[in-house]
């Protein structure tokens, strides 16, 4: 059986490069880049345009990006998507950059994540609690990613019970986007008939009661509906008719029944990630303190990659290509514990020296690869799944690493 992680030391671009010679693919890549903040991004004084003069800080970057974001994308499967950490210093740049990539089509969202709910308390001006993960499809049509949660709705959110007991809530049938108007969907924009005295709504005028009732936005716009007529037609008990109150005085609407169903219904996730519900850097750090100690200042907390890897069935193949202290595999090992899923996870990191007197060289970590292997050689021992250890080779193939660093599980 395949080792829950997989490790290589190297230039990330070497080995999606290598990996895609051998038709390798993942479903989910995970990447938290530099950030380019100023300290923290080698290759800034290394990028000159044609003119011989030396390009900005945000060409340097998006210059050193953009090949490792073409070659993900060349790994991943069809079904595949990319989450890319970021904050606001390459943020923009980085958004134009994946459209670029992988089309605007294939852009799914920009969650705010936040990591530092105490705000950022160093230099001047605001409090900064947030960064943000820009997520993308390979391909939008074909993409496995499925943006629920297996944590069970709010039962609060049901007010409404039938007689026989079941939870429901009322929502608009009307469509309340306003890209989606009687111009863009004209198929949408019929007349119903509805009696508000008794609920009832119909495709066809009926009885004494109904009355014919048009979708319209609260200015008095031309709408349309969610469902079309022949679903209309089938389900005509799970809407209600009923009298509204709206800007412009009293109208007769119709609302779906949005039915609780307990334990089964899976709640939409929000874009807005709260430090309580995935754990922020003090987590993380604490984290990391508990497997091999505090020898990385900025990694990121499990439960955030435990939340992105519940997006995907528990089979994916996933790769991060900068893994810093390796919290993805981190995470994909906690996932599998515990749902006894078979994600994969390789994760690649440069052996970038560490700072001397840092916490991590006086412990011996010479190199953020020795960091990496530490903490993923203390997961396969106290979470299980294993460990395979390869490096790139001078004549760039991946390589196992000498026992005895290679593990198994
Ligand atoms: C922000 S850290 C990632 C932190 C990680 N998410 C965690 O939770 O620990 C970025 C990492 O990318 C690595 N890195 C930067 N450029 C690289 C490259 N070209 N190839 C491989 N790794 C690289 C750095 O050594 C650093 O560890």
């Amino acid at each position: 059986m395949a080792s829950w992680n997989t490790f290589v030391e190297g230039d990330n671009l070497d080995v999606l490069r290598r990996l895609a010679a051998e038709g390798r693919e993942f479903d989910l890549v995970y990447i938290d880049p530099p950030y380019n903040t100023g300290n923290d991004f080698a290759y800034r004084d290394d990028v000159r345009g044609p003119d011989g003069r030396r390009r900005s800080r945000h060409d340097a970057w998006v210059a050193m990006m953009r090949p490792r974001l073409e070659a993900a994308r060349a790994v991943m499967s069809r079904a595949g998507a990319i989450w890319v950490s970021i904050d606001d210093n390459e943020a923009a740049y980085l958004r134009l950059l994946l459209d670029e990539v992988f089309g605007e089509e294939c852009f799914l969202a920009q969650i705010v994540v936040n990591l530092n709910p105490k705000g950022r308390q160093l230099g001047g001006g605001f409090a900064t609690s947030h960064e943000y993960l820009l997520v993308y499809a390979k391909d939008a049509r074909a993409c496995a990613l499925d943006a629920t949660s297996a944590d069970h709705v709010d039962e609060r959110d049901f007010p409404l019970t039938t007689v026989d007991g079941r939870r429901y809530r009322h929502l608009p049938l009307r469509n309340t986007n306003k890209k989606f108007n009687p111009v863009t969907a004209p198929t949408l924009h019929f007349a119903l008939w509805g009696d508000p005295a008794t609920g009832a709504v119909r495709a066809e005028p009926f009885g004494d009661g109904g009355v014919e009732v048009w979708p319209v936005f609260g200015d008095g716009t031309p709408a349309v509906w969610r469902w079309s007529r022949p679903r209309i037609e089938q389900r005509p008990d799970d809407l209600v008719c009923r009298v509204v109150k709206g800007r412009l005085g009293e109208r007769v609407d119709v609302f779906q029944r949005d039915w609780l169903h307990p334990g089964t219904r899976r709640k939409k996730l929000r874009t807005i990630w709260p430090a309580e519900e995935i754990g922020s850097t003090d987590t993380a750090v604490a984290e990391l303190k508990a497997l091999v100690g505090h020898v990385f200042e900025s990694p990121k907390p499990t439960g955030l990659l435990r939340r992105i890897l519940a997006t995907m069935p528990d089979d994916a193949r996933v790769l991060d290509f900068f893994a810093g202290s390796g919290t993805t595999g981190h995470a994909v090992a906690l996932a599998n514990a515990a749902d006894g899923g078979r994600r994969t996870c390789l994760s690649v990191n440069r052996p970038e020296p560490t700072r001397r007197g840092s916490n991590a060289h006086v412990a011996g970590l010479a190199t953020v690869a020795d960091i990496t292997r530490a903490r993923l050689r203390a997961v396969a021992a106290a979470v299980g799944g294993g460990l395979e250890e390869l490096t790139m080779d001078a004549s760039r193939s991946v390589e196992p690493v000498p026992s005895p660093g290679a593990r198994h599980g």
